[in-house]
């Protein structure tokens, strides 16, 4: 059995990655921190959990060694501790995004923060598996995407990978609320919230910084994967993210332009041979009823990442549309098949959750 611990566990991922790891058969779930409801049970925060675990919040203070550490803390906090969290714990799985992007410079220039611990960005393979898995079965330190990456990347990679479109591409990303977190704010105010169609970050997301660094590496055009000279190429990546009244999921539509004479059985081909074993990847393309497209509402609790697509000759596009639960595949769910690859479990173990539907 293995021994794990959640810091940071009184908020949305943490809560999410206590939900999943309760029906796994191999971990035990040693402590879950929380500063403000330390000595508090965990059903306090979390309603969900009643009568299914007796544990207590512990004070992060408090934290003993265990094999599996998550760390659930917002962004920025999590770097400062590290040093001391790699002697608690063989193997850290990290959730925010101090440990994501591989360039300090890149990281202080979207971040506009200093990174207090540059060695260590060296150390975290970037957690997702459908890119990664070899080096996350290796791996002591993960850090899981950002959500928006997570779904743009995986919608992505393999047009990018194939070489099938230009390189400009735009992601209109649609946001729940629960992407923010657990803390209140005047934007999640109910009055505030409730029926926005809101345009909340229309340039500058900062997920750009990881969708180029994990695209720009598989990135091939005839004339330059022929010349080698992959180094070169630049993607040009835009987000538009727009708030929704909507408490989880994220539906991106992103714009891109096909390669001449792109059809569709070369994208299907493209996503066949790259997701084609994968478990938690699935193509939507119906040619009729209502859930034609992907659609986050039907993923709600999964770990599944839905990706479909539509060529536009008229407009020369194309539209490719991908939806995710930013707490499970875009968070929790992403972590918990991490930590199975990294200590030799079954991937799927504790993530099979087929939805519900209606909802
Ligand atoms: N929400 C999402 O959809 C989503 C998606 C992808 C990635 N993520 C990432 O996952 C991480 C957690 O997100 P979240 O939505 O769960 O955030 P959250 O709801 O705000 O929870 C943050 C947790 O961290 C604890 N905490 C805050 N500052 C701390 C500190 N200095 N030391 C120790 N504990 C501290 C808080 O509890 P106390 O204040 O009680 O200690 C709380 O339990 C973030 O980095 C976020 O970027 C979130």
């Amino acid at each position: 059995m293995l021994k794990i611990s959640i810091l940071g566990g009184s908020g949305y991922a943490g809560g999410e990655l206590f939900r999943i790891l309760l029906s796994h058969p191999q971990v035990t779930i040693n402590q879950v921190t929380s500063r403000k409801f330390a000595g508090r049970p965990i059903s306090a925060v979390h309603p969900n959990l009643r009568k299914i675990i007796k544990l207590m919040f512990v004070h992060p203070d408090e934290l003993e060694k265990c094999d599996v550490l998550f760390v659930g803390l917002p962004n920025g906090a999590a770097m400062n501790i590290m040093p001391a969290l790699m002697k608690k714990a063989k193997k850290i799985i990290d959730l925010g995004a101090d440990f994501r992007i591989h360039s300090q410079s890149v990281f202080e220039d979207w971040y506009k923060k200093k990174h207090t611990q540059p060695s260590l960005l060296k150390k975290f393979i970037y957690g997702i598996a459908e890119l990664h898995r070899k080096e996350i079965l290796k791996a002591d330190y993960v850090s899981c995407a950002g959500c928006e990456a997570t779904v743009s990347i995986l919608s992505l990679y393999p047009l990018v990978k194939h070489g099938l479109i230009e390189n400009r591409i735009i992601i209109d990303a649609k946001m729940s609320s629960s992407q923010a977190g657990i803390a209140p704010s005047l934007s999640s105010h109910h009055p505030e919230r409730s029926g926005v169609v809101r345009s909340y970050m229309p340039t500058g997301h900062r997920h750009t910084a990881e969708i180029v660094q994990e695209l720009v590496p598989s990135f091939t055009t005839s004339d330059v994967a022929s010349e080698g000279k992959r180094d070169d190429i630049q993607l040009d990546v835009a987000i538009s993210a727009t708030a929704l009244d909507m408490v989880r999921g994220l539906l991106v539509t992103i714009h891109t332009t096909p390669k001449k004479g792109l059809t569709e059985k070369d994208l299907w081909k493209a996503y066949r041979a790259e997701y084609g074993n994968e478990p938690f990847i699935r193509i939507v393309k119906e040619r009729q009823g209502l859930y034609r497209y992907p659609e986050p509402k039907i993923l709600q609790g999964t770990n599944y990442c839905d990706i479909g697509f539509e060529l536009d000759s008229r407009s020369n596009r194309l539209v490719v549309i991908g939806a995710i639960d930013n707490l499970v595949k875009g968070t929790a769910g992403q972590a918990v098949q991490a930590m199975n690859i990294m200590c030799g479990l079954e991937e799927t173990t504790a993530l099979t959750f087929a939805g519900l539907h209606p909802i």
